[in-house]
């Protein structure tokens, strides 16, 4: 209820600056302890790659672009947050308007392109702090980076963030980007997680702890590609994936007139997408692999879905803006 008066005022608002709003609210709200009065205290722990969760609900990359929002989120009770995507360097990312709100679908598109602060400059926001739960430290390249030098933006963003996360995500399904389906030509994938893989390891030895890599993934791959990619994950001794980003299809469930508007789509009709796309990721991933399942969450039937579907962990985004922070309570409660 309280939410929804929230809500009706926040929509008023432009989808950028509601946003900002919501996590300043947030972090008043943490800084003076009335948190509380939101939290979700429901525990339930698991341990994933050695990480422990307190519970399995996280918060999904790109909702805290800059590690603005981790006591925030810390403070309404998940289990853990992605912050980022970073980029080597600094991005404006792309003019506004670049977010919008299908509100009858429960939807939101957005080609943000990667604003963010930069690796090193996020990285100097959050060290030194003891967070109290997991974070994911989400990675890619700068835009103005060729595809043929990808793999240095990754290892460099990979070596800056090791020491200070709980897991690293690398993000390569982000379809606001430029020619994003390049990156799958040729033998791209194979060799940046090849690549990655070996960097980890190195850093492991240097750091003396092993953080795990995760890979995040579109839900515009077909069962082909997907059976492919797991084959290569698979080999490549990565941790596991994330799946999904968002989608550059629109689904026929999405009426309104932003439905045009290029970009990513998030939110509930993404779901059906996202789980088929968990489920043949369990298929053909080793059982062992962990899967971070992310899209369309707004119900506890839909994070029961990806639950059955295999998955060890959720994130939610923009299930958090429809239905208000009452949604991790209720998924745990069940
Ligand atoms: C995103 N998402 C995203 N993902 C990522 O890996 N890096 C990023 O920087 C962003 N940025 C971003 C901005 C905005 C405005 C949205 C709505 C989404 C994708 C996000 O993490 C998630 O994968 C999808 O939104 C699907 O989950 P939901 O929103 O349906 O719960």
């Amino acid at each position: 209820m309280i939410y929804k008066l929230l809500r009706a005022f926040l929509f008023l608002l432009p989808p950028e600056t509601a946003h900002q709003f919501t996590i300043h609210l947030l972090n008043f709200l943490k800084c003076f302890h009335l948190n509380c009065l939101i939290k979700n205290k429901i525990k339930r722990t698991v341990i994933i790659n050695g990480i422990k969760f307190e519970n399995p609900i996280g918060i999904a990359a790109g909702f805290d672009k800059y590690a603005d929002a981790i006591d925030a989120m810390a403070g309404i009770g998940v289990g853990f947050i992605e912050i980022g995507t970073f980029t080597p360097k600094s991005q404006t990312g792309n003019p506004k308007p670049r977010l919008f709100r299908l509100k009858k679908s429960r939807a939101l598109i957005n080609r943000m392109g990667f604003n963010n602060i930069g690796i090193d400059h996020a990285i100097k926001k959050i060290q030194g702090k003891n967070f109290s739960i997991p974070i994911g430290i989400s990675i890619s390249k700068n835009n103005d980076t060729a595809y043929e030098n990808a793999l240095e933006d990754y290892l460099y963003c990979l070596a800056k963030a090791y020491n200070y996360c709980s897991y690293l995500a690398v993000n390569i399904s982000c379809p606001n980007v430029p020619n994003p389906a390049d990156f799958w030509a040729g033998k791209s994938f194979a060799e940046l997680i090849t690549a990655i893989k070996a960097k980890q390891l190195e850093l492991a030895e240097q750091y003396k702890k092993y953080i795990p890599v995760f890979v995040k993934l579109s839900p515009d791959l077909t069962e082909e590609n997907i059976k492919d990619c797991a084959k290569l994950i698979n080999e490549s001794g990565i941790d596991g994936v994330i799946a999904t980003n968002t989608t550059t299809t629109r689904p026929e469930v999405v009426q309104e007139s932003d439905r045009n508007e290029k970009g990513g789509l998030s939110g509930e009709p993404l779901f059906p997408l996202s789980l088929q796309c968990v489920k043949h990721l369990r298929h053909y991933l080793k059982p062992e692999l962990t899967i971070i399942a992310v899209g369309g969450i707004h119900s506890v039937a839909s994070a029961k879905a990806y639950f059955e579907a295999g998955a060890q962990l959720i994130q939610i985004y923009t299930g958090l803006i429809y239905e208000g922070p009452g949604l991790v309570k209720r998924i745990l409660k069940t």
